[in-house]
């Protein structure tokens, strides 16, 4: 066995098929670190509440899952992940909403897509009811750490990786799959500025592009850090092939406003399945807005931005939520949109989201799952 935790629990998960509706073994944190954390202040990704879930797959089956005080890992200098990055991830929230519930937002939609992204990077696919009741044990046993207020959540983080100690370029036999959760506030505190990254590319038809695998995003740091030092938050990634067409930002995906009609980058295989992009849909739809899914040129929305039509644009993503795009960088030609409050149907869809998720409306399209 590779990996123990540096914590009070057995380095040894007990070996044990799974079997779907076995009651997941839960070992509590002898010392809740929640009084010392100040909710009202944290920052994004930087405070985990107490617990997380541990299931390693080995002699080809997932093991028992188990709940456990969060903590550090120990693993071998070899274990494969670590050199040639084998591990994908999801994100999604938990909300509390307005009668003191907590809810999920279409979690079976990141159980599926984190299946798919197994399916790409050639790992195990994760028993779908296994990882949604662990889930929401593991939200409910720490739901104390989800602020109060409107504008944060609980960020839960499902991630797997390749964990054989072997350095020879194969598929692991072995994973550990991990959920750890933190409370959050907004990921970006501001509208963001974007550069249209017309050099490198993150993604290319038949890559790992729509795959949510760690090394799309480390392959992604250099042109982002460029793009930082330059007064940039994010790039607007272009296609790898032409760099003519967008393809999404480097956290979210894009939508442009031209006109009163959202137009947002098609799905073909290259960008992420926004689970935050297909709810705006749905619900821009039902508003009776125009949405056009598609290839969008950088020549169009420049265009449109010269003379006027572009009244605004956003990223949407599960950190991000609607994060309002301020000014983007076309060059050296920098178009600064409209203020955020004129931007009147991003602000639209976002509050409908938002009513749904904490319960304010009902909800017509069954998203939300109750936790508590
Ligand atoms: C999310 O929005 O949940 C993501 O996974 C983006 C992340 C890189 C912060």
């Amino acid at each position: 066995m590779l990996f123990g935790y540096i914590c009070s629990v057995p380095l040894t998960p007990v070996p044990a098929m799974i079997t779907t509706g076995q009651k997941i073994t839960t070992q509590r944190t002898a010392k809740s670190r929640l009084q010392e954390t100040d909710l009202e202040h944290i920052k994004f990704g930087r405070v985990f509440s107490d617990h997380m879930v541990v299931m390693d797959y080995t002699n080809g089956a997932w093991q028992q899952p188990a709940i456990m005080p969060f903590g550090n890992l120990q693993m071998s200098p070899a274990a494969l992940v670590l050199h040639y990055s084998q591990t994908i991830f999801e994100g999604l929230k938990a909300y509390r909403n307005v009668n003191g519930g907590v809810s999920l937002i279409r979690p079976q939609a990141n159980i599926a897509r984190m299946n798919h992204s197994t399916h790409r990077m050639c790992m195990p696919s994760i028993p779908e009811d296994v990882f949604m009741d662990a889930m929401m044990e593991l939200v409910r046993l720490d739901s104390d750490w989800i602020p109060k207020d409107d504008d944060a959540a609980l960020y839960i983080r499902p991630f797997m990786f390749a964990s054989d100690e072997y350095i020879g370029v194969r598929p692991s036999d072995s994973y550990r799959f991990i959920i750890f959760t933190c409370p959050v506030r907004a990921y970006y505190n501001e509208p963001v500025r974007v550069k249209i990254e017309t050099n490198i590319s993150r993604a290319f038809p038949g890559g790992t592009g729509e795959a949510k695998c760690g090394g799309n995003y480390a392959g992604a740091l250099y042109p982002a850090k460029l793009g930082m030092d330059g007064g940039f938050h994010q790039l607007l990634w272009t296609d790898g092939l032409t760099h003519k067409y967008f393809e999404e930002s480097g956290t979210m995906n894009v939508f442009f406003n031209v006109d009163g009609t959202l137009i947002t980058p098609g799905l073909d295989g290259t960008i992420l399945h926004g689970i935050t992009r297909d709810s705006i849909i749905r619900i821009a739809k039902d508003e009776g807005i125009r949405v056009e899914e598609r290839q969008v040129s950088v020549e169009e929305i420049e265009v449109a931005a010269r003379n006027g039509r572009l009244r605004s644009a956003f990223g949407a993503g599960t950190a991000a939520t609607i994060a309002h795009i301020q000014s983007i960088a076309f060059g050296d030609a920098v178009y600064e949109l409209p203020d955020v409050s004129t931007r009147e149907l991003a602000n639209r869809i976002g509050k409908k989201l938002d009513d749904i998720r904490r319960g304010r409306i009902a909800d017509p399209y069954g998203w939300v799952v109750p936790v508590i």
